[in-house]
């Protein structure tokens, strides 16, 4: 049985050693290996390269682990679980975009303890591990608090379905004339990350799933921001809301009477 503090330092290690793998890989334009739920969803080899060396290398260490990773699924059994997103923003990985991270979470019996978000070509590599706190280079991160809704940079995403992008888009309309502004960055991972920061406010987005948010939600958590979903629910694929305790609610309150939980 390790310690939070162990297995951040484990994960630290493999994150950054996927990010070098994929900087020193990555070809001016990544050919696109397969679609998922659209032609928008890109996945690249790499995507799976990097998964690969994630699993080997927890394999090494932690025998015994379980891993859910979004190219390769659910393996192994363990109370120890790895989250892992061997590249989150792969579209912006395509494009040469700068938000595009490596993102692996801890979870022991249910309860998500350490996190690590590599945002590779910002060279910025996140950190939490539960009651110790968010980290990026030696500073520790606070997010921003007593933000108004109506002065509140808030982030958010879209799905790749159609149907799910016009949902969004409505409760989008209704957000955008009542916050500072909206930011899109192309990554959840980073986004979470953007909050523990201080880089926006809050972040609300319908559809990221556990590996999206499972270590970013715990830095920006460690950060001093709520995550959830809505009535109280955690975090879920079906909605998540983060910012700020106050921001949090305010959100929360906008969010809930447009039904943005559904898609058309
Ligand atoms: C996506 C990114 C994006 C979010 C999408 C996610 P992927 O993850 O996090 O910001 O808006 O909902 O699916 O597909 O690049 O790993």
């Amino acid at each position: 049985m390790g310690t939070a503090t162990g297995y951040l330092e484990l994960a630290e290690r493999i994150a950054r050693e996927a990010g070098e793998m994929l900087l020193a890989k990555r070809p001016e334009r990544p050919e696109v290996l397969a679609t998922k739920s659209s032609p928008t969803d890109v996945v690249t080899a790499l995507d799976r390269a990097s998964e690969e060396l994630i699993r080997a290398r927890i394999k090494e260490a932690r025998p015994d682990d379980a891993v859910l990773g979004e190219e390769g699924g659910a393996t192994g059994d363990g109370r120890v679980r790895w989250i892992v997103d061997p590249i989150d923003g792969t579209v912006n990985f395509l494009y040469g975009l700068p938000d595009w991270a490596v993102s692996i979470a801890v979870e022991v019996e249910g309860e998500i303890v350490a996190g690590v978000v590599n945002v590779v070509p910002r060279g910025e590599v996140f950190t939490a591990a539960r009651g110790e706190g968010a980290w990026l280079a030696g500073e520790r991160l606070r997010c921003n608090t007593g933000v108004p809704l109506e002065r509140a940079l808030v982030a958010t995403g879209f799905g790749y379905e159609p149907g799910r992008r016009a949902v969004q888009a409505e409760v989008l309309a209704h957000v955008l004339p009542r916050v500072r502004d909206i930011r899109r960055s192309g990554s959840a991972a980073s986004d979470l990350c953007a909050v523990a920061a201080g880089r926006v406010d809050g972040y609300y987005e319908r559809g990221p799933q556990d590996w999206d948010y499972a270590a970013g939600g715990l830095i920006a958590a460690e950060a001093g921001a709520r995550v959830g979903g809505l009535n109280g629910k955690p975090a879920n694929p079906e909605l998540t809301v983060c910012a700020a305790p106050g921001l949090f609610e305010e959100l929360q309150e906008l969010l809930a009477p447009l039904d943005p939980e559904r898609d058309a």
